[in-house]
């Protein structure tokens, strides 16, 4: 008996030695919603269905004050690529069509030094940011390639490329999971409804997603965010929104069950977050916290301390770049902490936040976000800077006199 408890001791303390010495994989797995914002359980909304994102939140660090540098997708998608602003990286506006806004040539970007660092990076869904010589990923199955249908929305689909991309991965991986739900889709595809809430339901001629269970919504029970007037209107779209993040919520759920059979929940740092607040007035393409909040999550398999806390330390986007070298030890590449737009200093702004997933800091007084949009559409041309901390909020309106370019796309 005694030689028993020694024997397992010692098993237990090997264990211990070798996960700290090993050179175990440490990954990283990247969710964003597109235009999603705080309709979820875990942000206290009593209504939206989103019991993956809720377990998620259950074993994550929640963020209260986590916000967007810019609210237009390619530009946040940029700044969340690159860690730096809009007007650093060079994206001043949306990247499709007629718009065709691009980064600089010579940013580096998240999926190319981890790249440069022997981790093996791939994109599922929306990408929606260039030149592809500046985001290259080792897998990408994005709307470049694919029907942003099938690689955005349908979670079935996009299970399956995760199983792709995961079965065959050796070495440490970033992968990016970039949702286009719960993004309207009234102006291109009417027939799927405004938020593609029909797309695969299983309704004649809406085709099936298989790992779907629709759940909808009545209008007259939505939560109404405080920004939006309570017309029928604006209830009917929450509403389709809602039955639209549910299907987000199943596919976080699906992506996580394939992490998990691929054997690496226990090694992978996995991030929830939104590209820009949701697609109503004061929302998108705004400065207003109701235009730039996002809800955000941080699950590490390591620092389990605070799972289920939350923080209400200042967060940006800017940070995630930071944070994911951080967690891959990687320095050596970027400047850090420098704001110059000089051609041959482009650095990185924000700080890791792995450090919150230890310890709160004791005080908010020296935290700040910065954010600064440019356009969204081509043709829609409204630069403002802005500063918030805890406590105060500034929004420089650059070119005030001009009327505010209101998109409801
Ligand atoms: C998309 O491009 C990648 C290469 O980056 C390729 O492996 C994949 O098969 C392509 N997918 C489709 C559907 O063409
Ligand atoms: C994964 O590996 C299998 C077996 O080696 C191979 O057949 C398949 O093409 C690989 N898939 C990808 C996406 O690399
Ligand atoms: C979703 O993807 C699955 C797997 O590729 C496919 O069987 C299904 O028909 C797709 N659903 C829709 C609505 O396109
Ligand atoms: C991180 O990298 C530095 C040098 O780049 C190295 O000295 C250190 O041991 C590494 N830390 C871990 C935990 O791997
Ligand atoms: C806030 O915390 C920092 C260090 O974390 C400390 O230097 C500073 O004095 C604190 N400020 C206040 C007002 O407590």
């Amino acid at each position: 008996m005694e030689h028993c408890k020694l024997f397992l001791l010692l098993i237990g303390l090997s264990c211990v030695v070798c996960g700290i010495l090993s050179d175990k994989p440490r990954n990283v797995l990247l969710m964003m919603a597109d235009d999603g914002g705080f309709e979820m359980g875990a942000y206290r909304n009593k209504i939206c269905q989103t019991p993956n994102l809720d377990r998620l939140a259950k074993r994550s660090l929640i963020f209260n004050d986590a916000f967007t540098s810019v609210s237009s997708c390619s530009p946040s998608r940029a700044a969340l690529l690159t860690g730096m602003p809009s007007h650093q990286n060079g994206m001043y506006g949306l990247h499709q069509a007629e718009n065709h806004f691009n980064s600089f040539g010579d940013v580096k970007t998240l999926p190319n030094i981890l790249s440069t660092h022997g981790v093996r990076t791939g994109i599922i869904g929306k990408k929606h940011v260039g030149p592809s010589s500046v985001y290259k990923f080792d897998y990408e199955q994005t709307e470049e390639n694919n029907s942003i249908f099938q690689v955005g929305r349908n979670i079935t689909y996009m299970k399956l490329l995760a199983r792709e991309f995961l079965t065959n991965s050796t070495e440490p991986f970033f992968l990016y999971v970039a949702f286009h739900d719960p993004h309207r889709c009234g102006h291109t595809n009417p027939e799927y409804g405004e938020f593609c809430q029909r797309f695969g339901n299983g309704d004649v001629g809406m085709g099936k997603i298989p790992d779907w269970q629709p759940i909808y919504y009545v209008p007259e029970q939505i939560e109404l965010p405080y920004f939006i007037q309570d017309t029928m209107e604006a209830r009917r779209d929450l509403a389709a929104q809602y039955t639209t993040i549910s299907r987000l919520d199943q596919g976080v759920g699906v992506i996580l069950k394939e992490l998990e059979d691929a054997g690496h929940l226990d090694d992978t740092l996995i991030i929830y977050s939104s590209d820009n607040g949701i697609p109503f007035p004061n929302g998108r393409t705004n400065f207003y916290d109701s235009g730039i909040r996002e809800p955000m999550f941080m699950s590490s398999p390591i620092h389990t301390g605070r799972r289920n806390k939350v923080t209400y330390s200042m967060a940006s986007l800017l940070d995630i770049v930071p944070t994911i070298l951080d967690w891959f030890n990687i320095s050596d590449d970027v400047e850090i902490d420098t704001n110059e737009i000089l051609e041959s200093n482009r650095g990185l702004t924000g700080k890791s936040l792995l450090p919150l997933l230890i310890q709160e800091p004791s005080n908010y007084t020296d935290e700040a976000i910065f954010a600064s949009h440019n356009m969204h559409e081509v043709t829609m041309y409204y630069p403002m800077r802005a500063i918030r901390t805890k406590r105060y909020k500034l929004i420089h309106n650059l070119n005030y006199n001009a009327p505010f370019p209101i998109c409801m796309k």
